[in-house]
């Protein structure tokens, strides 16, 4: 009795957490240069969006830093090019730099960030790159982020 229960309690969570309607997503990054996830889809019905991040590794961030950042597709190379010259200081984004639509904090291993954006930015039925502008990680560290119905 109690063991098909708990079954379902948990079926029933990890529903939930992964509802085309959720306006919130956990994306894991590691010390092996990875994110856990490569799509990302946003609800039209979600006015706004929040990325939550987080680093299972254990390095320093100057070593294997990690960070979540929205383009454009077409934005994306010169966003992390010219991330990568602002250095570690700046979370390797250009300061004021209008071509990034959203992005977390450069973390190390064991931290997490979160980032929360108006999904107005977004237009619907175009494809946006996210990536980890740390230098050279973009080449492991990217996905596609959808918005639509
Ligand atoms: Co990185």
């Amino acid at each position: 009795m109690f063991r098909p229960a708990l079954a379902f309690f948990a079926l029933t969570l990890s529903s939930a957490a992964w509802s085309a309607d959720a306006c919130s997503v956990v994306i894991h990054s590691t010390d092996q240069m990875t994110y856990d996830l490569k799509t990302i889809a946003v609800s039209e019905s979600c006015k706004a969006f929040t990325v939550n991040l987080r680093h299972t590794g254990t390095l320093p961030r100057n070593i294997m830093g990690h960070n979540w950042v929205l383009t454009r597709r077409d934005d994306m190379k010169g966003v992390a090019d010219d991330g990568a010259k602002a250095g570690e200081a700046a979370d390797y984004i250009q300061p004021g730099d209008s071509r990034v639509l959203a992005h977390t904090r450069l973390i190390a291993g064991g931290e997490t960030d979160s980032i929360t954006f108006d999904t107005s930015v977004l237009k619907t039925g175009e494809a946006y790159e996210f990536f980890c502008s740390y230098p050279f990680h973009s080449s492991m560290m990217k996905g596609v982020l959808t918005f639509g119905g």
